[in-house]
Parts: structure tokens; sequence; C-alpha cells
């Protein structure tokens, strides 16, 4: 450490935290040996494992160390003990929530990003960088048929990209006392979107739930009588936000119905397809999704349906002005922002002033393997989640709640003259009893007080050998609970 500049000598500051290039390269080739390790393991690691979880975090627990330690015993720690414990998430067998995997070519943008470190927020300080972002996002407009007008925005993933699309509606519909604003969801919608109404000051009874039918999508014509009763107490209707795949069941509800009345009534129309968006990349998927194009908003998480790694939602606006006219506060410290509508300011487009850059951990893998092994990958597990319903079938007592409308499945098992009681703890039992294999993990949800369990196919890892695996090991817990 320097001594103060008393005599009007040059100090030399501490440049312990100042690496060169090839130190960086040394420390980057040791964690790469561990993370090789790592992911070449992956098809042999447990789809989850929590023995000893607590004394684990326990034992993190320590008072700021004023010292460093060797980098070594750092990796050793992480990669022996901190990573293996929990759900893996990046395991082949992971079924459980929305799966995504995290593709490594993705990590290597991250990387790269991190280390020249430029700031992207704002075009002028790296309008390449900041190019890259939008194009990215440009992307996910072509994919979903967006027109050139629209725009997008990379946020750290699908609740914050929800956030931001419900302040952008109420920005353009509603005069700045917008608490007459009414908007409706429907009762599968995810409760991102409950929370952030109420971020964007919304009270909770301004939050229409609308039920839905026997098979999970918004009815529409609850939808209708609801918008016609509020307008009649003098509210004002202003959004709607229909599900392009719900977590539950994966349920994508009838999106051209709904824009057709979002259009009707003068309704911004947001569609949560963080799940199930880039399945739009299919044929299946498109068609199933038909209408999205006529969304005024919508979210895709490239962190699931992309299988990149956490930390990626995006939320794209059809009129992309709008974005701009919800989040703009100038300042006179900031540099000059863009009125050139083909260069983004990303900071004028959301809360986020600085963050990290997100586009080159889409941009990178795109451009290396274009979008065709995406696709495929995602065709792939609309086969393989049908496949795994027609094997569940056959199972003694399953029941199919919720066919594959993309990748997802939710099945119980049932037993005559259970009680409804005992047919949840039966499930609950049932879905240990399949997670103890550690071969496959899989996860429940409670549907109107019924106890499910679901798969969600979405990991790029995931095949058909992982799909055998859950099914045989359906079957044998089927067998074991029985
Ligand atoms: C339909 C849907 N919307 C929103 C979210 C929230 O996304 P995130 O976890 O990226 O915030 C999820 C997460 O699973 C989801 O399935």
């Amino acid at each position: 450490m320097g001594k103060p500049d008393l005599d009007g000598e040059i100090v030399e500051g501490d440049r312990s935290l100042e690496l060169s290039g090839e130190q960086v390269r040394a420390l980057v080739d040791a964690a790469m040996s561990r993370i090789s390790v790592y992911l070449d393991s992956l098809p042999e690691q447990p789809a989850f494992h929590v023995d000893g979880a607590a004394e684990l975090a326990r034992s993190l627990v320590e008072p700021l160390p004023e010292r460093g330690q060797a980098y070594d015993e750092l990796l050793e720690l992480l990669f022996e003990e901190v990573i293996p414990r929990g759900f893996g998430t990046a395991v082949p067998g992971y079924l459980a929530y929305i799966p995504g995997g995290g593709i490594p070519q993705s990590a290597i943008g991250d990387l790269i990003a991190e280390m020249v470190n430029r700031y992207t927020s704002i075009w002028l300080p790296a309008p390449g960088l900041a190019q890259i972002e939008a194009v990215a996002t440009r992307w996910f407009c072509e994919m979903v048929g967006y027109r050139e007008d629209a725009r997008g925005l990379l946020t750290t993933g699908g609740s914050m990209a929800n956030f931001i699309g419900l302040v952008t509606a109420r920005r353009e519909r509603l005069p700045e006392d917008f608490l007459a604003g009414v908007i409706y969801v429907s009762d599968q919608a995810h409760h991102c979107v409950q929370k952030g109404a109420m971020l964007a000051g919304f009270p909770l009874g301004n939050v229409r739930t609308i039920p839905s039918d026997e098979s999970f999508h918004m009815r529409l014509d609850v939808l209708q009588q609801r918008i016609a009763e509020d307008r009649e107490a003098g509210m004002t209707p202003f959004l709607v936000v229909a599900s392009g795949g719900t977590v539950n069941t994966g349920a994508v509800d009838d999106l051209a119905a709904i824009a057709d009345i979002s259009e009707r009534e003068n309704i911004w129309l947001h569609v949560d397809a963080a799940y199930g968006g880039f399945f739009v990349l299919t044929e299946r998927g498109r068609r199933k999704l038909a209408g999205i194009e006529r969304a005024d908003s919508i979210v895709l998480d490239p962190h699931k349906g992309l299988f990149l790694p956490y930390g990626t939602g995006s939320l794209l606006v059809r009129d992309g002005a709008a974005l701009r006219r919800a989040h703009t506060v100038s300042a006179g410290y900031l540099p000059e922002m863009q009125t050139d509508p083909d260069f983004l300011d990303f900071a004028e487009m959301s809360p986020e002033l600085s963050r990290d850059h997100r586009g080159l951990r889409v941009w990178l893998p795109i451009k290396m393997h274009g979008i065709e092994p995406f696709r495929r990958n995602l065709d792939e597990k609309l086969d393989l989640a049908r496949w795994a319903t027609d094997q569940i079938r056959t199972i003694e007592g399953m029941e199919i709640v919720a066919e594959p409308e993309l990748s997802l499945v939710a099945f119980r098992l049932v037993r005559p003259g259970m009680s409804d009681e005992e047919l949840n703890r039966m499930n609950q039992e049932l879905l240990e009893a399949v997670n103890e294999r550690k071969r496959v993990y899989l996860s429940g949800t409670v549907l109107d007080g019924v106890y499910l369990l679901r798969i969600c196919v979405l990991s790029f890892r995931t095949h058909q050998a992982d799909m055998q695996h859950a099914v045989d090991d359906i079957r044998a817990a089927v067998a074991e609970v029985a």
C-alpha cells in the first residue's frame, strides 16, 4: 500500500486487483478445468442432492475476510461442496418447474461481456455491443411476427419483463391518476403478474382473476362479462394478460380470440409467453400461439425456451416507442440519447440504468449455430412430452389432468375410494418416491385443491433416454406407493 502523498512524491497505489492478461488466463484456465469436468459429468450427476444443505449453507457464513485465500482452495470449495448441493437444474433429468439448462456458449458471451466491461445501457458508450442487444431482441420480434417498429429489451427474467410490460401498458392507456384502471388475468397466470401489478401501483382489488375452463384456458365469456361490469361501475378496463403457456399445466390461452376482445374493447393485450413463447420457432408451436403477433406486448424468457443460463428474460413491445414514453426521465449528467430509432438507449426503455450487458449471451450462440438447432430442440421437446404422456397413460390408475399443449404434462394417480385428502397425500408421496431415485426431478402443483405432478421438458440436454428414466421411475414409484 502506498503512503500518503505528503511530500509531493508520486505514490504507488494498490495494484493487487489489477491482473495482467496472462494472470487472468491462468485463473480462467483453472476454473475451466473444473467446469469441463462438471459439464462432462452432468449425465451422471443426481437430479437433486440436498443432503447436508443447511450445514453447508451455515458453514459459509463468516466475518468479512481481511486477507485473501488461495484461489485453488476457493475453486475446491465451490466445485466440491457448494455447487453440487441443490436441484440439478443443468442435468438432463431435470423436468421440474420450467427448465432451460443453460447453454455454455451463452456463458462465454457473458465472460467476454464482463471481462471487457463496456457500458451498454446507453448506445453511445458502446454502439456495437448495444446494437448487438438490439439485434438479439429484433430477432425475437421477428420470431413472433412483429413489424419493424417493434422494440424489445433483455431483462433479468420473466418477472421483470412482465412488470415492465405492465408499467408500459399503464403509461399508454391510463391517465397519471390511474387507480380506476383494471387488469384482467386468468386464475392460471403466473404470480409475477399480480406482483408486477402491485409494484406498478395497483391495489390488488384492481386485478380481476378470470376463471379458467376445464382445460385451464381463460374463460372468455367471463372476461367479457367482467369488462362490461367494470365499465358499468365506472372503472377503466385497460389491460388483459393472456398466457402463452402456463406454469401449472402449460395451457396456451386462445390468443387470437383474446386479441379480438382486446381490440374491440380498446384494451392493451399483454401475453406472458415466458415459458411457451419460443415454441413459435416450430410449426406446431406457431399454430398453438396463433394471434401472439396481435399482442401489444409479449414476454419471452430466453433462459427457458432458448436454453440460456438463468438471468435472461425479454419484453417485446409492438409499438416500440411506447417503451421510451414509459421510462424516459432526463438528467444533465447523462450523455446524449439517440433520436435515430435504430439505435437504442436501453436505460430509457426500462427502470434500470447500469446493468450487465445481456446481448452477447443471446447473440453469440445464435450466430454460432444459427436458429436451426434451437428449433429442432424445441420440436424434440414437443415430441418427448407427447411420448411421456402416452407412456404415463398406460400406468394403471394414472389420470392425465392436462395433455401437453407444448412440452408440459400434468397428471396424478387416482385410486377408487380415497378421499381428496388421501389422494393428495398419495400423489405427494408419489412425487417424493420418483425424485428419491435422483435420476429425474419433477415438481408438483396444487390446482383447485388437487395435487398434481408435472413434467416440463425444456432442457436442451433432455432426450429420449432421460424421458425413459422418468417414465420408468414413475412406474416404479407407483408400485411403491400403491
Ligand atoms: C409463465 C411464466 N411467467 C413468468 C415467469 C417468471 O419468470 P422468471 O422466473 O424468469 O422471473 C415464469 C417462470 O416460470 C413463467 O413460467
